[in-house]
């Protein structure tokens, strides 16, 4: 299973990256203005910053909802660095898009997916991830993590290549039954990583071995 992290926090990007786990990044408009990233220039630099911070994918989102503007600003995208998935939206011209970056050996994340009919849309144009946003189904009551299961049922009916990229993961317990399921990706905040560190046994076992060997001398 890949860990990507989704955030345009670099310092967080260098903690998770230096943990030696990362495979990758995830951001979205909301993420980049979090961080106080405005304007194109800044935020195509931004981009490079960040790709040249990690070594896998970097997922930059398209703003553009029209099929001409998606390809514009896609392929300018994905001219900014090796590693960059040009992410567009799961909406009609997103797909017919998707499907054009598809053909030219552009790599796509299909973001905002909440069905497994959307995702099996995905991987029908060629997307190379697709983002299912599981906590945001968790939000109003629906299954998240169901969602996860119906589109891996469903792609290894007929070999899909397009990989499962769990999004809007919120903590530790997301990431672990992701895992359980076989999301391909999972991407979340750096919490939700570390947060796989932490067991009292470890704690309360180390802190006596410490002990020990001091006694021991
Ligand atoms: O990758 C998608 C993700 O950023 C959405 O997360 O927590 O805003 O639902 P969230």
């Amino acid at each position: 299973m890949k860990f990507f992290i989704d955030t345009a926090n670099l310092e967080q990007i260098n903690e998770a990256q230096a943990l030696g786990v990362l495979d990758g990044v995830t951001t979205n408009p909301s993420l980049m203005a979090k961080e106080g990233i405005t304007g194109e220039k800044n935020i195509l630099q931004h981009y490079v910053d960040i790709c040249n911070a990690v070594t896998g994918d970097v997922s930059a989102e398209v703003i553009a909802t029209d099929y001409d503007g998606i390809i514009k600003e896609g392929e300018a995208l994905a001219k900014l660095h090796a590693q960059i998935v040009v992410k567009v939206p799961m909406i009609k011209d997103g797909i017919k898009a998707i499907r054009y970056f598809s053909d030219k050996g552009i790599k796509t994340n299909c973001t905002l997916v909440f069905s497994a009919g959307q995702a099996l849309l995905a991987a029908k144009a060629g997307a190379t991830y697709v983002s299912p946003f599981i906590g945001r189904l968790d939000d109003i009551s629906s299954d998240g993590l169901n969602l996860i299961d119906e589109i891996r049922l469903i792609y290894d009916n007929y070999n899909f290549n397009t990989q499962i990229l769990a999004a809007s993961v919120r903590h530790t317990m997301h990431v672990l039954d992701c895992a359980k399921i076989g999301a391909d990706v999972m991407t979340g905040p750096l919490s939700a990583i570390v947060g796989l560190l932490k067991h009292p046994l470890t704690d309360s076992g180390l802190a006596k071995f410490l002990e020990d060997h001091k006694k021991g001398n």
